[in-house]
């Protein structure tokens, strides 16, 4: 007996990977119609091998389900019509096999309140589930893209860090990406209560701990920004975020734990144009 649980799923298949230049959207849209309908009336797109080699668990088939029964399927991922999250941060529809890898508290933060974790996301809210809809779901999804590799925030060569000075122009900036990427999760004074917060375990870290700060090097942290801190909801921000970006939004949290310097910068007066 061959065992093919997402053959189920139309469309899940290999992804159609179409990216259309935005120009081009109008005038190719009816053919892309066309092909897309064809494709899966003919069921013709074959799960790749990753998803046939062990069945769904009892779970994983009640969140397969759930993904039925909900929009989720209908509405928006029926197809994978649409480029991998990674590269697509603003919108459209990820293919789920492909984005990053998420904890279980990850997903349930962003099933209840999607734009506190995603700003710019398209989902709508799933809060009215029950926990065990939820669980099911999530373990679903868990299993969709359970071969995406994870990476581990290793300390980078201080010259990969891009030079941010301590000054107003850069609070500023970093403030600007804290607010729209960071805040849900970490919440607007930097102690981790933000929005989705309380739903994480472990909670957000508290940046106003400055015991715990002053402990890290500026390497690490820069890391975790960048790809995520493994086991816990914390996402990397690569394909979101520019190294400056990145760079910025770390001076940002590290005024959290020297409330003086942050009131100075505040009001104006701070700042050194100190490169580290
Ligand atoms: C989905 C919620 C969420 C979002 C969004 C989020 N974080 Fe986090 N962050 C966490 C969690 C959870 C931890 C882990 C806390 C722990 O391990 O105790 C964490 C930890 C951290 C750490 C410390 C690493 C460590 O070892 O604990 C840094 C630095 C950090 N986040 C920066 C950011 C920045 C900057 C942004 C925005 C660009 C951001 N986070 C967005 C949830 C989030």
């Amino acid at each position: 007996m061959s065992q093919r649980p997402f053959d189920s799923i139309t469309g899940l298949g290999r992804g159609l990977s179409l990216r259309i230049p935005p120009h081009g959207l109008v005038r190719g849209a009816p053919l892309v119609c066309v092909f897309t309908m064809l494709t899966l009336m003919a069921g013709c797109i074959g799960a790749p091998e990753s998803f046939r080699d062990e069945p769904l668990s009892g779970l994983e088939e009640q969140g397969l389900k759930i993904f039925h029964r909900e929009p989720c399927y209908s509405a928006c991922h029926v197809t994978t019509l649409a480029v991998p999250a990674a590269n697509n941060p603003t919108g459209f529809v990820p293919d789920l096999r492909r984005t990053p890898r998420r904890t279980r508290d990850w997903y349930l933060a962003y099933f209840v309140d999607p734009r506190a974790v995603l700003p710019f996301t398209f989902m709508p809210s799933f809060a009215h589930l029950t926990g065990e809809d939820l669980d099911a779901l999530i373990a679903f999804l868990q299993r969709l893209n359970r071969n995406v590799a994870v990476d581990k925030p290793e300390p980078v060569a201080s010259n990969e860090i891009p030079g941010m000075p301590k000054n107003g122009a850069v609070y500023r900036a970093g403030k600007i990406v804290y607010s729209t990427y960071c805040l849900g999760c970490h919440g607007d004074s930097g102690n981790g209560g933000g929005t989705v917060g309380h739903l994480l375990s472990p909670e957000p870290r508290d940046f106003t701990d400055a015991a715990w700060m002053t402990k890290q090097s500026r390497n690490y942290l820069f890391s975790v920004i960048t790809v995520g801190k493994p086991n816990t909801a914390m996402p990397g921000f690569k394909d979101i975020l520019t190294p400056p970006q990145r760079a910025e939004v770390l001076r940002y949290i590290e005024y959290f734990a020297d409330p003086v310097s942050r009131e100075r910068v505040e009001v104006g007066v701070g700042g050194q144009g100190n490169e580290n």
